[in-house]
């Protein structure tokens, strides 16, 4: 796909379709004003009919026989007075995904007025979401789903009287390819199947794409991992003949701080709940017990051609867990790399050992803060559904200023509570720490669990079991994997530069979301 920065209206553009939002408050504005005097009221009217009313995601297809453009697609943006920019994804999304299903294949996209302050993180969204409606989940298929044949994409500058700042819409399409780009790895790494995606395979798409975007990769092999003591992470691994992998990729945007953000993704390919085992119903979902990993891994990707100045490592731990004769069992006790003791009491609470090992090597490289992610608890979908990532720390200040940032990227985070009642939770009889407890909280003590190995860094974990995929289909995103949290990775590690008081790219872009430096 191709996108362009462009000028134009209905009567001069030469595209397959334009698409014009509108509001529910009914009045038009802007360019999609100027676009119903083109066609001589026949937005105003499909609005007066009830035909749509403006609700988020409603569209309607206008034919004009008389202009350029023989397609106006009329997209509802819900109310006026609570846009927010985000919201262009899913516009976008919508309009890509019913067009390019009806084999459009150039489409220009004009934006609210309401955007004119936003023009880059506008353009960003239009471009993210018009990447993510394009794929869809049929890969597989001898004879895929109608493939979404859009080719080339045009944001407009033109808002009625007014028109946003072109040199900000380049900025901000630009960011867009990048980040939709990353996100759409990261999905297509989630639904391949597990007897393909193998720890083996994680491992190689980070070299992949680390060497495609100039970022060192280390990948640790099972021999290194003994050798650094990671018990708990080869715990987990034992009952598999597929070996883990641990990678890890660096980027280096600021060689003079000793600030260093760490990523660290699970990186389960495939969670039968080892000896524990699963009940079969939904099993094959555990295909994307990997999908925090794969979050990592793109947004890595994503951050070196970004280039915000800080420092980041990517940590993905991969294995398999499997119920194979050297499997862990109930009641084994692991040592992690920090030398803490763990009795397992479910082998299904796998994601937490593999993770235990991963964060203590993230403090190794120089981690001075870290940033967990993973689909960990089935509590953590009871809680908030697919609605929010779970998000919880042990430093408030780092939380709720990630929490800012990544709500503004597209995805919902809720925090969520680390009392010290938790981590007494987690305290087992026979060994320093118990891999599971009772039902209660089961997300938060999943994290109290967490906690114990990261020591005093500054520490969000990002529970993504509700949010990495969805059974749904919306009419702006396929149903599977959706990517969660490589759009929150990415604009809190471009905030985080800003703060440090970085500026945040090398092609002249002002970083929206300035945050405050963290305590
Ligand atoms: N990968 C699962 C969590 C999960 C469940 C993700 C549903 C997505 C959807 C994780 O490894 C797991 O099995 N967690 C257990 C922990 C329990 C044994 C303490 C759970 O949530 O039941
Ligand atoms: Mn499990
Ligand atoms: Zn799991």
């Amino acid at each position: 796909m191709q996108f362009h920065v462009s000028s134009g209206t209905a009567a001069s553009l030469d595209v397959g379709a334009l698409v014009v939002p509108v509001f529910a408050d009914g009045t038009l504005g802007g360019a999609t004003e100027t676009v119903d005097r083109e066609l001589g009221g026949a937005i105003a009217e499909l609005l007066a009919s009830g035909e749509i009313t403006g609700k988020a995601g409603e569209h309607g297809l206008i034919r004009s026989t008389t202009l350029k453009t023989s397609r106006v697609l009329v997209v509802g943006l819900g109310d006026r007075a609570r846009f927010e920019v985000a919201s262009l994804a899913r516009y976008a999304g919508t309009a890509l995904r019913y067009l390019g299903k009806r084999k459009v294949t150039s489409i220009a996209f004009a934006l609210p007025a309401e955007a004119l302050s936003v023009a880059r993180d506008a353009a960003t969204m239009v471009v993210e979401g018009a990447l993510m409606g394009s794929i869809d989940a049929t890969t597989y298929r001898t004879e895929p789903e109608k493939p979404i044949e859009v080719a080339t994409v045009h944001v407009l500058d033109a808002a009625g009287a007014q028109s946003f700042d072109r040199a900000a819409l380049a900025t901000g399409v630009e960011r867009g390819r990048v980040i939709g780009e990353a996100v759409n790895a990261a999905r297509i790494m989630a639904l391949t199947p597990a007897n393909d995606m193998t720890p083996t395979h994680m491992a190689a798409r980070a070299t992949e794409l680390g060497k495609q975007f100039g970022l060192e990769v280390d990948v640790l092999d099972e021999a290194r991992m003994l050798a650094k003591g990671m018990g708990s992470l080869l715990g987990v691994s034992r009952g598999s003949d597929e070996p883990a992998t641990l990678s890890v990729m660096t980027y280096t945007g600021d060689p003079a701080s000793t600030e260093k953000l760490a990523l660290v993704g699970k990186g389960l390919t495939f969670d039968s709940g080892g000896i524990s085992i699963k009940p079969a119903d939904n099993m094959h979902e555990m295909k994307y017990d990997m999908s925090g990993g794969a979050a990592v891994i793109a947004a890595m990707s994503a951050i070196a051609q970004l280039k915000p100045k800080i420092n980041v490592i990517g940590i993905v731990p991969s294995s398999e867990n499997l119920p194979g004769p050297r499997a862990m069992k109930p009641g084994d006790v692991l040592r992690a790399m920090n030398g803490k003791t763990i009795e397992v009491i479910n082998t299904d609470a796998e994601g937490r050992l593999i993770l235990a090992d991963a964060l203590c090597y993230a403090r190794e490289l120089g981690a001075t803060r870290i940033i967990d992610a993973a689909t960990l608890t089935g509590a953590m979908v009871v809680a908030l559904g697919h609605e929010a990532t779970g998000t919880i720390g042990n430093d408030d200040a780092f939380a709720q200023q990630f929490i800012k940032v990544a709500n503004e990227s597209g995805e919902r985070y809720w925090q969520l509570p680390l009392y010290d009642e938790y981590t007494t939770t987690v305290k087992s009889e026979i060994a320093d720490l118990r891999n599971s407890t009772g039902r209660p909280a089961g997300g938060l003590t999943a994290a109290a669990f967490l906690k114990a190995f990261v020591a005093d860094l500054p520490w969000i974990h990002l529970d993504v079991a509700g949010t990495a995929y969805t059974d749904r289909e919306t009419p702006y995103l396929a149903k599977g994997p959706t990517g969660a949290p490589v759009r929150g990775f990415v604009a809190f590690a471009e905030a985080l530069a800003s703060s440090q008081g970085n500026r945040s790219n090398g092609n002249g872009a002002t970083v929206a979301h300035a945050a405050t430096a963290p305590g």
